[in-house]
């Protein structure tokens, strides 16, 4: 099936530029499958930016002594704001030469800000941060190229805060020990979304949390064998009947969210019929319910 003329996506391409002080991180899950293929097939470029390399004292020092005493270290910001404003002031998929890393860095002000392009979001990944989710996915993807920051230590100065960072993102509220595998998530995310990433043709339309399924959890799924461990695959998957597997899957989604996730259902624009038929399940509409719980009424 193709989609029709006017939903064709459109060909679009994202560069990453990941500003970190530990770029061996990202090897492994970078050189593995969707995000290989993307790279592959050029719609995801990413270059890995060592902020280390941005530091000019003898000892490549990137973090001090907290102001007022306290235990751990900050991030000095210095390097990150070098780092951030030299590459971003250059061409997509610049990188510093390995040779000109601390000794022959491009000049650089530390005084006055670099003007740095307005569609380039400055993402600092932070538990403090907006938290990540489908729509702020689909939002990033629709940019050309990301600046990802990633924090370490027990902290980073404020002024990247203040005044670097465009944008603040946790992926939950839990605490890594830095930024990068937030990074991480944020990149496979968003290489979902571009058209041709993942080899088939509705994609992640058709993923939990996202437009194709209306917000819903993707219901139950099945291949081979039919029978396993005594436990069947249900019948009309099998029954070849395309509209009544339709409006299974659908009901299965709207089953699925109500048992693990109910408080998305309040958000979601659900049709009276599924009103109806959640509500026959137990949904209690116009109740909050606490997403970690479950349980309605609990705040
Ligand atoms: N850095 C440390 N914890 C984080 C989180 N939960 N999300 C994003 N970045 C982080």
């Amino acid at each position: 099936m193709s989609l029709p003329e006017q939903q064709a996506p459109v060909a679009r391409v994202v560069h990453f530029d990941i500003f970190t002080l530990f770029p061996p991180m990202f090897s492994g899950p970078f050189a593995e499958s969707i995000i290989r293929r993307a790279q592959e097939r050029k719609l995801i470029s990413i270059s890995l930016h060592n902020i280390r390399d941005y530091t000019t004292d003898r000892h490549h020092v990137c973090d001090d002594l907290p102001y007022g005493g306290g235990g751990g270290m900050v991030m000095k910001p210095a390097p990150i704001f070098r780092a951030v404003e030299t590459v971003l002031t250059r061409p997509v998929g610049w990188t510093l030469p390995l040779e000109d890393a601390y000794v022959n860095l491009p000049a650089w002000d530390e005084q006055a800000p670099a003007a740095l392009p307005a569609d380039t979001p400055i993402i600092l990944l932070t538990p403090q941060g907006r938290q990540l989710n489908q729509t702020i996915v689909a939002e990033l993807s629709a940019y050309p190229r990301l600046a990802l920051l990633c924090g370490r230590y027990e902290g980073i100065d404020e002024r990247v805060h203040t005044q670097l960072a465009t944008d603040e993102i946790s992926i939950g509220d839990y605490v890594l020990s830095g930024g990068e595998l937030a990074a991480m998530v944020i990149v496979d995310a968003v290489t979902r979304l571009l058209p041709g990433a993942l080899g088939y043709e509705l994609g992640a339309a058709q993923d939990s949390h996202s437009p194709g399924l209306g917000g819903l959890l993707e219901g139950p799924q099945y291949t081979r064998p039919h029978l396993f461990r005594g436990e069947e695959t249900p019948a009309v998957l099998l029954s070849g009947h395309h509209a009544q597997v339709k409006r299974w899957r659908h009901e299965q989604a709207l089953l699925r969210t109500l048992l693990h996730r109910p408080d998305l259902l309040r958000h979601l624009p659900l049709s009276a019929a599924d009103q109806t038929f959640l509500q026959q399940h137990g949904w209690l509409a116009d109740i909050h319910y606490d997403p970690v719980s479950k349980q309605p009424g609990q705040l």
